[in-house]
């Protein structure tokens, strides 16, 4: 197999690296297996698939686990952890680098330390490709359609549930702990870090969902990516009342499979409306679990990086970076797109 289908996963064996590595296999790509824990990696790896050691804080290992790889998948966090290091070495092996991180500060860091040196090395750099962030932000592009200023974008994440895993609370956790407590919106053209109670607010999800309780300025990823290349002063983002308990919860399980790719029965409704002057533009995906729909994200990403079908360099949001609505088109297996009818001018 030529080298240049040979995709390394960081985090390879964690639940949604398992499920990177399944779609990159389904998609005639050689997986690399990476991750911190040997065991691990074995136990995943088999006979079939190549498995490396590499920690975040060895340099040198990250290099020799990145010999021979085409791109860099990073599946693992809390990505404030990791996520520095891994484009570090993504950039010293000359490989575009891909990740998941739903951490918003983390996102932000990607685009201040790495913007400058991944344009001038011709690298794409691409955080977030995932349902949160990535999703949202192709979602937004592909609603905006010509416009590239809007007056605000509202992205409404209506979830049947959310069965956590460990690395999404443990990132949850650390963001938490950079935050001081305080909560983040996004909003005149900024992050503002606050105190003030999250709003219960009703939100008209497209049928068959219909309307919802959403916690207000539930604050996702969106707020970085999609201020990253279009302007628009507010980006809010909402989530289903349920969801953000199920969350939160004290006894809160990790999902559970529930057909043979592995995925939970979570469904997602993803419902943006952008609106510039008195005029409204909207769209909508459904699909099953969250953390499943994020590998085809993230595969489809490297493979339009490794194919060339790219509009930049350096550090870009999925919406700056590919040709969003194709992008969109390209997952019809995994989403279904709604263009609710009345909402364009
Ligand atoms: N943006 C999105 O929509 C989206 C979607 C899916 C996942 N995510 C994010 O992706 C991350 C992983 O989620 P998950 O569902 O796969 O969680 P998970 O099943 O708990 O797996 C976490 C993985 O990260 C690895 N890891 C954690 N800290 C590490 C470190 N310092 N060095 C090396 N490896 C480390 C773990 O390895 P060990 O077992 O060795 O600790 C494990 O492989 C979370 O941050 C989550 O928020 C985001």
């Amino acid at each position: 197999m030529e080298s240049g289908r040979n995709v390394a996963v960081f985090g390879a064996y964690g639940h949604t690296g398992r499920f990177v590595v399944a779609e990159l296999r389904e998609r005639g790509y050689v997986p690399l297996l990476l991750g911190r824990d040997q065991d691990k990696l074995r136990a995943l790896a088999g006979l079939e698939l190549a498995a490396r050691q590499a920690s975040a804080d060895d340099p040198a290992s990250l290099d020799r686990a990145l010999t021979g790889a085409a791109a860099v998948i990073n599946c693992a966090g809390p990505f404030a952890t990791t996520g520095a290091p891994l484009i570090e070495a993504a950039l010293r092996a000359g490989i575009p680098y891909v990740d998941v991180a739903a951490e918003i500060e983390a996102n932000a860091d990607t685009f201040a330390h790495f913007a400058e040196r991944a344009r001038a090395a011709g690298t794409a750099v691409v955080p977030a490709m995932a349902f949160y962030g990535g999703l949202g932000d192709l979602l937004v592009t592909t609603a905006m359609d010509d416009w590239t200023a809007a007056d605000e974008v509202h992205v409404a994440y209506g979830l049947s549930s959310w069965h956590p895993t460990a690395g999404t609370l443990a990132s949850g956790t650390v963001s938490g702990q950079r935050r001081g407590g305080r909560r983040v919106r996004y909003t005149g053209g900024r992050l503002e870090y606050h105190d003030d109670a999250l709003p219960t607010l009703e939100w008209s999800f497209p049928a068959p969902l219909g309307p919802q309780k959403v916690i207000g300025e539930f604050t996702m990823a969106d707020v970085v990516t999609v201020p990253s290349h279009l302007d628009v002063p507010e980006v809010r983002t909402y989530m289903t009342a349920k969801a953000a308990a199920d969350l939160s919860a004290p006894d809160a399980s990790a999902p559970a499979a529930v057909d043979e790719r592995g995925r939970s029965a979570q469904t997602f409704v993803i419902d943006v409306l952008v609106r510039s002057g008195g005029t409204e533009r909207r769209l909508a995906a459904t699909g099953q679990d969250i953390y499943a729909i994020s590998a085809p994200l993230a595969v489809e990403a490297v493979d339009r990086i490794l194919t060339g079908r790219t509009r930049t360099t350096g550090v870009a949001s999925a919406g700056a970076i590919f040709d969003a609505a194709d992008f969109l088109r390209a997952l019809s297996p995994h989403l279904s797109l709604h263009v609710p009818t009345g909402t364009r001018d």
